[in-house]
């Protein structure tokens, strides 16, 4: 029996043919739900860039913190674009631990990562996950977990980190964000990081060419492209800058932007 065969977790009729970007960061994480194929990915791009584990665990601590911060400002629904594998401090996990009645709607492309989602919310009833691709708008606002849990006309997290990269320059990133701000209430917040090459960690042209093997290609943007996906928001403090440098936890140290990589901002429709 083949690894994949054996695997409960991965749901029939998925495509696990090529390794996605969700996997990949699975195992950057330290997590169990990835294939040979994507770790033999993220191997070449350890080896090409020894501190991309780093990166991604910066992220996904920046996600904490950025879950942790809305729910202080009063926000008490989240739409997770790009959200992936479940892994330590889930979107849902963070601000339900501060009120168990807030509300989650995950939305992922990589069917491994919607099922993963599915199976831990079965008995979660303020949480959903759905499988659609983050740029069909239409779809994602109008489907039936988003219509259930996700009142527009209340302050909603609109949640994008790591997920611009992904997205190729037709349709244009700043019309899809676009398209959820006009959707969503004044107070709402929106939060993103992106690659670029702008900083050292990540520009190795080997990176981009490495992830064309995966279903997830990848697409750098400078600072003034990522600050022109915040249009309709008032980015706030610090503004745009790099995962580990928004709002870090006390005690922790400022981290280099060449060494951070990644670009992170909130901002709020006002
Ligand atoms: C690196 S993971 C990030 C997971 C989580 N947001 C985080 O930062 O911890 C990026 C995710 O974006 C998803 N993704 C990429 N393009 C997408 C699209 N157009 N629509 C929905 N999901 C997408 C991938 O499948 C992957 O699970």
């Amino acid at each position: 029996m083949t690894e994949q065969e054996g695997a409960d977790w991965i749901p029939p009729g998925a495509d696990i043919s090529r390794p996605s970007a969700a996997r990949i960061y699975d195992y950057l994480l330290g997590g169990a739900h990835n294939l040979a194929a994507d770790r033999a990915v993220a191997q070449r791009l350890e080896a090409i860039q020894p501190q991309v584990a780093t990166v991604a665990r910066r992220n996904r601590a920046f996600l904490r913190r950025v879950v942790r911060f809305m729910v202080e400002q009063g926000v008490r629904q989240f739409l997770d674009l790009g959200s992936g594998i479940p892994t330590v401090g889930n979107v849902h996990e963070v601000a339900q631990a501060v009120d168990p009645a807030a509300r989650v709607v995950y939305v992922d492309y990589e069917p491994v990562a919607v099922a993963h989602s599915l199976l831990l919310l079965k008995d979660n009833p303020n949480a959903e996950a759905i499988e659609a691709d983050a740029t069909n708008t239409e779809v994602v606002l109008k489907s039936e977990p988003v219509r259930r849990l996700i009142d527009l006309d209340e302050p909603v997290g609109l949640l994008a980190v790591t997920l611009g990269h992904y997205l190729p320059p037709e349709p244009a990133p700043r019309t899809v964000f676009a398209a959820y701000r006009d959707a969503l209430a004044s107070g709402s917040y929106f939060a993103l990081t992106h690659l670029t090459n702008d900083f050292a960690v990540l520009r190795d042209p080997k990176i981009a060419e490495t992830m064309r093997s995966t279903q997830d290609h990848i697409y750098p943007r400078t600072r003034d492209e990522v600050l022109a996906l915040f249009e309709g928001f008032e980015l706030v403090e610090p503004g745009l800058t790099t995962s580990a440098n928004w709002r870090p936890d006390r005690l922790a140290a400022v981290v280099d932007p060449e060494e951070d990589g990644l670009y992170a901002g909130v901002g709020v429709k006002p």
